[in-house]
């Protein structure tokens, strides 16, 4: 018999149908995907829980709940323990398998982690409740998978091999990313002993018969049942969905109704009708998907609505097919560029992404190599000239030439490797061998800085993976430090009366936030805080350095009406934001960027709580290092009283989840270091002076 083509059989409908022996495998993506894909990352455990057992009666073939970007956000947006959330919602759902999102070597964070770090991490998702672990490499080095897969063979658990579906080119084929090449990625899949086979589609790339060309090609090469994973970014991922199913494939993933689309990925709904009543049935009552739908319709998304980036009406994003490149990077790119004053030159990062891409190896691109690739682009057409594009190298593209993070697909070039390794700590001869067997274990020394803090092996993990944000996370959970109220949960009353507030901002007729100023955290996906009202506000009209500003006095404050926190820019005046920044970046170099002088209009859109700006002031003279765009100061590299030379790395930026060293913009003495590591600044914060 020849399995997976679609034939007409007997209808049958209502709630007592099952699936034939040739259904349609479903893995619901909701938790995970969907509210990644759509909502930020931000979805609570909280609000999983009144539709969980319904989902577990559908009847998916496994529900992937974690990984991914989760971890991240639980801790550091959400207040929430990542591992809890497994055990709560495993209470709940008991029939269906979880799986979940793991990035090989890199787990759960952007950084290939020593191998002890790895074995620890995968032994206690399994004992948490991860049931499928779908294990991807950026680069679809499945050296990156060894330790992972030796951990999920000892548990028991199924090892779900993915390849990253890329192209260089509008349709698949090419030098790279033909259809030799993913034959024989799966078939190495297969070897290592892959329970299944994912297609990773992050971006929407692949078209319908591609598709079919692909998923007919492996199912000849290789026995194990094959998955596919395709967002539908680009509006071609129920046409290839399709077409996968036509060529037999085994399982494709979905997401509720209104969880899908947009960024996310086809809606289980209409392929439940589209398949009713033929040999791929997926056997799923629909009127019991339309019943967990108006559930979430009413009592769950209102939650997460503002969160929706819906700033266009069209629900396809055709820079994706222009461009090849997927949709998260491409707002990463935006988000980025706004924040640091530039969105007028966005395609002229378009241009610079692929001479990147081409200079790295033709990397896949995706998480974190997407970000790798882009963030570097930006920083080349901001920082760079035609002579040299690369005047700020990140520490990511680094380790990438060094071969930290795997073997490229086609070789990093010579020229940008010789750069990028030049003063490179590891050395600077790039390694050819598996990542994992350079790094040094960390799972002890995590233990000992955990002292006293860490309770458990996941406490310790949380801090392994995300020292800075998991540190603080620790001290939230066991009550050192006072939950600050924007990760606490907020009910939909809390919600709506914010963005009412919001609107009433935007319409003129409240406090204003500068929308376009993203927030001060490095991460533009976080909704700026509300400023609270403050009892007999007056404002007044300010111009500074040619700019106006809008300043609200609250009565009790008279004294303070130079304080950053009560000046903002007015929503109703022009400019909006400092044209002189993007003007000023246009020209700059790195170096001359990072001394720009403009300290003017601390416009931040933080709340007057802020207590993130650098407190001490900064001397009169001197030549200050300024943040080039809002951040976490990971590391300050130079004391007071060092001495530097032009181009020496003065501190370590953590801004768009990479980390930037910024250099001395002259030869000098540092005579003052204004910040600290762990502190969040803003653009155009002084951050160190050097005379
Ligand atoms: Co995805």
């Amino acid at each position: 018999m020849e399995h997976g083509i679609v034939k007409q059989t007997k209808i049958a409908y209502g709630a007592d149908r099952k699936p034939g022996a040739e259904a349609v495998k479903v893995q619901d993506l909701t938790f995970r995907d969907g509210h990644q894909s759509l909502f930020a990352t931000r979805g609570r455990t909280e609000d999983m829980l009144p539709i969980a057992e319904m989902m577990d009666e559908v009847g998916f073939w496994a529900m992937e709940v974690w990984g991914g970007a989760t971890f991240d956000t639980m801790h550091r947006f959400l207040n929430e323990d990542p591992w809890e959330r497994l055990r709560t919602l495993k209470k709940h759902v008991i029939k269906t398998p979880f799986s979940m999102l793991l990035r090989g070597q890199n787990l759960v964070g952007y950084r290939n982690y020593p191998d002890d770090v790895v074995e620890a991490f995968v032994d206690r998702a399994a004992a948490n409740g991860v049931d499928v672990f779908r294990v991807f490499d950026a680069l679809n080095d499945f050296r990156n998978f060894e330790t992972v897969v030796r951990g999920i063979k000892k548990a028991h658990k199924h090892f779900q091999g993915t390849v990253c579906y890329s192209l260089t080119e509008p349709r698949m084929g090419g030098d790279v990313y033909g259809l030799d090449y993913y034959v024989a990625k799966t078939k190495a899949l297969a070897d290592m002993g892959a329970d299944s086979i994912c297609i990773k589609d992050m971006a929407g790339l692949i078209a319908p018969y591609d598709a079919y060309a692909l998923v007919k090609a492996i199912k000849e090469a290789v026995s194990v049942p094959i998955h596919l994973h395709s967002h539908f970014t680009s509006g071609m991922a129920q046409m290839s969905q399709l077409k996968a199913i036509e060529a037999g494939v085994d399982i494709v993933d979905t997401c509720m109704t209104p969880y899908a689309f947009r960024t996310s990925h086809p809606a289980i709904e209409p392929l439940v009708m589209t398949l009713l009543g033929t040999n791929r049935d997926t056997g799923f009552d629909i009127e019991a998907l339309a019943r967990i739908d108006q559930i979430i319709e009413k009592q769950i998304v209102p939650k997460y609505r503002h969160l929706l980036n819906d700033t266009k009406v069209s629900i396809v994003d055709i820079n994706v097919l222009l461009h090849q490149t997927p949709g998260g990077m491409l707002s990463n790119l935006v988000n980025q560029l706004r924040e640091m004053g530039a969105l007028d030159r966005l395609d002229e990062v378009f241009e610079m992404l692929p001479k990147v891409r081409r200079d790295l190896g033709q990397v896949p691109l995706v998480t974190p190599t997407s970000q790798i690739v882009g963030i570097q682009a930006v920083n080349n057409v901001l920082f760079g000239d035609d002579k040299e594009p690369y005047k700020m190298i990140t520490n990511q593209v680094k380790d990438l030439c060094y071969g930290l993070y795997g073997k490229t697909p086609v070789p990093v070039s010579d020229e940008l490797r010789a750069k990028a390794l030049k003063g490179y700590p590891r050395g600077q001869t790039s390694i050819d061998v598996r990542p994992g067997e350079v790094l040094a274990p960390e799972l002890d020394q995590a233990r000992k800085d955990t002292e006293g803090l860490a309770r458990c092996d996941e406490d310790i993990l949380i801090y392994a993976l995300y020292p800075t944000t998991g540190r603080q996370f620790l001290r939230w959970k066991y009550g050192l430090d006072e939950v600050p109220d924007e990760v606490r949960p907020k009910t939909l009353e809390q919600i709506q009366a914010e963005q009412e507030r919001k609107r009433a901002a935007a319409s003129g007729s409240g406090p204003s936030t500068d929308s376009s100023a993203g927030s001060s955290t490095g991460r533009p996906d976080r909704p700026a805080p509300m400023p609270e009202d403050l009892p007999g506000l007056r404002r007044f009209d300010v111009f500074v350095e040619g700019e106006y500003f809008e300043v609200q006095v609250a009565a009790d404050r008279a004294m303070r009406v130079s304080g950053p926190a009560s000046v903002r820019p007015s929503t109703t005046a022009a400019p909006a934001r400092p044209s002189a920044q993007s003007a000023a970046s246009k020209q700059a170099s790195g170096a001359a960027l990072a001394a720009t002088t403009a300290t003017k209009g601390t416009t931040s859109s933080g709340g007057p709580a802020k207590s993130t700006k650098p407190s001490k002031s900064a001397p009169s003279d001197g030549t200050p290092v300024t943040a080039p765009m809002p951040g976490l100061v990971i590391s300050v590299e130079k004391n007071e009283g060092d001495s530097v030379q032009e181009g020496e790395p003065v501190l370590m930026l953590e801004a768009m989840k990479m980390q930037n060293a910024l250099p001395a913009p002259i030869d000098g003495t540092i005579v003052s270091v204004l910040v600290e590591a762990g502190q969040k600044v803003d653009r155009d914060d002084v951050l160190c002076v050097i005379k």
